[in-house]
This record gives C-alpha cells, sequence and structure tokens, in this order.
C-alpha cells in the first residue's frame, strides 16, 4: 500500500522530555498517560527537530521489535538525545549500540558468553565481597554517608572495571567521563573531550593487555579475537567504552534511587530486609525496575522504511523515540500501574532493559548486582534512614539516566 503522509508536526508540538509533576520524583511525566490514550504524536527535542514520540507498551515492542527501525545515529532524521552523541553520530567506528543487524548481531555475539546468566552468577560471590567492602568503609566512616559516592556509584564501577579489567584506581577518570557524556546539556566540546580521553585510555590499556594479557573480558577480546582479526582493536575500544558507560551509570542510578523508594515504606523496606526468600527480593528487584525505569530520555531509532505505528504512518527517515518508561506504567498490561507492587505478578513484561535485538546486554549482571545491593544494604544498617528531607533531594532531571546527584543518609 501506498504511504500515507505523515501529518505536518504541529507547531506547538510538545517539548521533549516532558517534566515531572512537581513532588513525583518517582513517576514518568504526566503528558504520557495522556498520550497512551491516543495514537503516536511528535514532540519537539533540544535540536528543534520532530520525532515521534511512542508511550504505550504494545507500539513499544513493535517498534523495538522491527528490523525497519534503524539504531544508527548517522543516518539523517535520528532524533539523538544530546548534542554530544549527535556529535559522535558520524564517527566512523561504532560499538553494537548503534550499528543495525547483521553488524550489530556479528559484534554482540562476541559478547554475550560473558554476560549469561550461569556467568553472572558464578560472579555473585566476588560481588558480595565488593559489596561488603564498601558497606565495611561506610561503617567505619559513621553516619552520616553520601550514599551515592559511598556505595551506588563504586558499586557498580568495581564490578565492571573487575570484569573488563580496569584498574581500580582509574574509576575516576570513567566516572568523570560518563558523567559530561550523559549531562543532558553537554556541549559538542565537553562532550568528545570527556569521551576522548576515556577511549585515549582506554586504547592503551589494551595495548598493554596485548602485551601481557591477564584473566579479564578485554585481555580475552584481545586474544582471542583482535590477534586472530576477527575484531579491530578500534573496534574493541569502541566496545570497551560501551561497556564501561552502560555498566555503571545505570546500576549506580538504580541503586541510589531504589533505595530512596525502599525508604519511603517500611513495609517495602521490611520485605527487602528481612526476606529470607531470594525469590522476593528478585520480584521487588524487577519492580524497581519498572516502576523508575531510569532511561527516561527514552530510547532513539529512526524509520528506514514506511511504517505504520499505533495507526500513525511513520515515513522513511523519521525518527521515534521510545518511552519505555511509559510502557512500563501502561494499564494495558500492569494492574494499577501506578502502585509500587513487590508482589505484582505481572512484572516480567516490564521494559526497562529495553525490547529486541538492543535488550540491555548486561541485565544478568545489573539482576545480580541489585539483588545483593539492597539486601546487604539494608541489613548493615537496619535503621537506615534520609538524612535531609526528600524535597531537598536533587535529582537527575538534567540527565539522561535518572537518579540522584546525592543521597545523604543516616543511621
Ligand atoms: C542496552 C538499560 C545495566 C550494558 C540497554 C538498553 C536499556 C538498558 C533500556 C536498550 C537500549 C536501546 O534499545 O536503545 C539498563 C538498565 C541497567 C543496565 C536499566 C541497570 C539497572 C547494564 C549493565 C551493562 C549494560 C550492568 C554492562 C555491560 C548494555 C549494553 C547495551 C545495553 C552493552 C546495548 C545492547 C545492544 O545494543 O545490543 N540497557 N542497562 N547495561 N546495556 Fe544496559
Amino acid at each position: 500500500p501506498s504511504p500515507s503522509p505523515s501529518p505536518s508536526p504541529s507547531p506547538a508540538a510538545s517539548p521533549f522530555p516532558a517534566a515531572r509533576a512537581p513532588g513525583c520524583p518517582f513517576d514518568p511525566p504526566p503528558l504520557y498517560a495522556r498520550l497512551r490514550q491516543e495514537a503516536p504524536v511528535r514532540v519537539r527535542i533540544w535540536d528543534g527537530s520532530t520525532p515521534w514520540l511512542v508511550t504505550r507498551h504494545d507500539d513499544i515492542r513493535a517498534v523495538l521489535g522491527d528490523p525497519r527501525f534503524s539504531a544508527d545515529p548517522s543516518r539523517p532524521g535520528f532524533p539523538s538525545p544530546s548534542a554530544g552523541f549527535k556529535a559522535l553520530g558520524a564517527a566512523e567506528v561504532q560499538a553494537f549500540v548503534t550499528r543495525d543487524d547483521p553488524e550489530h548481531a556479528r559484534q554482540r555475539r562476541m559478547l554475550t558468553g560473558y554476560f549469561t546468566v550461569r556467568r553472572t552468577a558464578a560472579l555473585a560471590p566476588r560481588i558480595q565481597e565488593i559489596i561488603d567492602g564498601l558497606l565495611d568503609r561506610m561503617a567505619d566512616a559513621g553516619p552520616p554517608s553520601d550514599l551515592v559516592e559511598d556505595f551506588a556509584l563504586p558499586m557498580p564501577s568495581l564490578v565492571i572495571g573487575e570484569l573488563l579489567g580496569v584498574p581500580p584506581a582509574d574509576q575516576p577518570l570513567f566516572q568523570r567521563a560518563a558523567r559530561a557524556m550523559i549531562a543532558r546539556d553537554s556541549g559538542v566540546a565537553e562532550f568528545t573531550a570527556a569521551r576522548t580521553e576515556l577511549a585515549d585510555y582506554l586504547r592503551e590499556l589494551i595495548a598493554h593487555k596485548d602485551r601481557s594479557p591477564g584473566d579479564d573480558l578485554l585481555s580475552s577480546l584481545v586474544v582471542e579475537r583482535v590477534r586472530g582479526g576477527a575484531l579491530d582493536a578500534a573496534l574493541l575500544v569502541e566496545i570497551a567504552v560501551s561497556l564501561l558507560v552502560a555498566g555503571h551509570e545505570t546500576t549506580a542510578n538504580m541503586t541510589a534511587l531504589g533505595t530512596l523508594v525502599l525508604l519511603g515504606d517500611p513495609d517495602r523496606l521490611a520485605l527487602v530486609r528481612d526476606s529470607e526468600d531470594p525469590a522476593r527480593v528478585a520480584a521487588a528487584v524487577e519492580e524497581l525496575l519498572r516502576y523508575l525505569t531510569i532511561t527516561h530520555s527514552g530510547l532513539a531509532r529512526v524509520a528506514t522504511e514506511d511504517v505504520e505505528v499505533g495507526g500513525r504512518p511513520v515515513r522513511a527517515g523519521e525518527g521515534v523515540i521510545v518511552a519505555n518508561a511509559s510502557g512500563n506504567r501502561d494499564a494495558a498490561v500492569f494492574a494499577d500501574p501506578d502502585r509500587f507492587d513487590p508482589a505484582r505478578t505481572d512484572v516480567r513484561r516490564h521494559l526497562a532493559f529495553g525490547y529486541g535485538v538492543h535488550q540491555c546486554l548486561g541485565q544478568n549482571l545489573a539482576r545480580t548486582e541489585l539483588q545483593l545491593a539492597y539486601p546487604a544494604l539494608l541489613r548493615r544498617f537496619p535503621d537506615l534512614r534520609l538524612a535531609v528531607d526528600i524535597g531537598t533531594v536533587a535529582f537527575k532531571d538534567d540527565m539522561l539516566i535518572h537518579g540522584v546527584h546525592e543521597l545523604p543518609v543516616t543511621w
């Protein structure tokens, strides 16, 4: 069928990202609830372009599961989330995160073995040690503490660093780079400088691993793939940047923001702290992932062909932003979706890790970290509480990933 022309975006297209309701830092913008009743609409993003916003659970899965939508930011019309990311889209060498199949699958296949349920479960004892070490330090230093600085950020940083073979002393370097890269208003110069510093560092590190390989993921990729010619060293640097950044920022924000949700209700807190049943803790973690959906800037794609989405004609070359935070509050799938309910039985369909071929590579690792981190923290400090009024907590509305900048706690 011949594609019908898209309605031209109205000059009044809503700005995206939309604002959350005042005082509701855990709920997505109220705009989503209204849009879920309608077909997809155009929104206006930072560069003035007007991609489609997809808010319903079934439409989101349709887009993310359809190879006619590309994750390649070098394609015209791709709705990059910031100026820095847009500039990066032109780079010649790009990791699988921003490639389409078959190149995406070719690269991802080299990594999946390191992130299986079995492999990550085997890491659990070491992750527990890392967690306990940080909690010991917190206890020794005594209250109060900034939970972000002392626990939520170093925990996944140490875990992904150890997995990749990045020395713990270099945490500040990659944390700083990631922070600059995910700031919404990070300009091209700032973004590029941060990313270049990180890539230069990892290039050096990978060259060092080639000379003297260790027992880590980057060494193993150098030895098994780069030396045989299956993987270009420059591409491995890009892959390493992606893994390092994706592997700590997300989990760090979930750790801190999730703790804040648990602290807000004694029953939730008690469930995660006192439950002897790991399955109940795992269910609470899944519910935190659904409820918070920290990728609050959505997931970006561009149509490579004319496609209909939720009854709207999306034309080839038009951008689409998938609001997975909205899909996770869709009443068509989740009963009483705005209620935090760690016992809900419908949580398995959540979209917090995305959907389709780009679905989070590190999800098993993230789950293991969170399932160990919340109970360990709450058992070590059974009367953990916020040290400030929640109204003064600085939420990350200025970042591409939701979270808190600091979380002052006491016990
Ligand atoms: C992809 C969320 C932790 C590595 C994704 C996507 C989401 C996501 C929504 C899909 C992006 C898209 O479709 O455009 C999260 C959340 C995490 C988390 C909420 C923590 C709670 C991790 C960890 C790693 C990781 C620990 C460690 C390696 C990746 C990678 C991709 C990805 C490499 C790209 C996969 C691909 O393009 O095939 N993540 N993630 N993530 N994530 Fe995660």
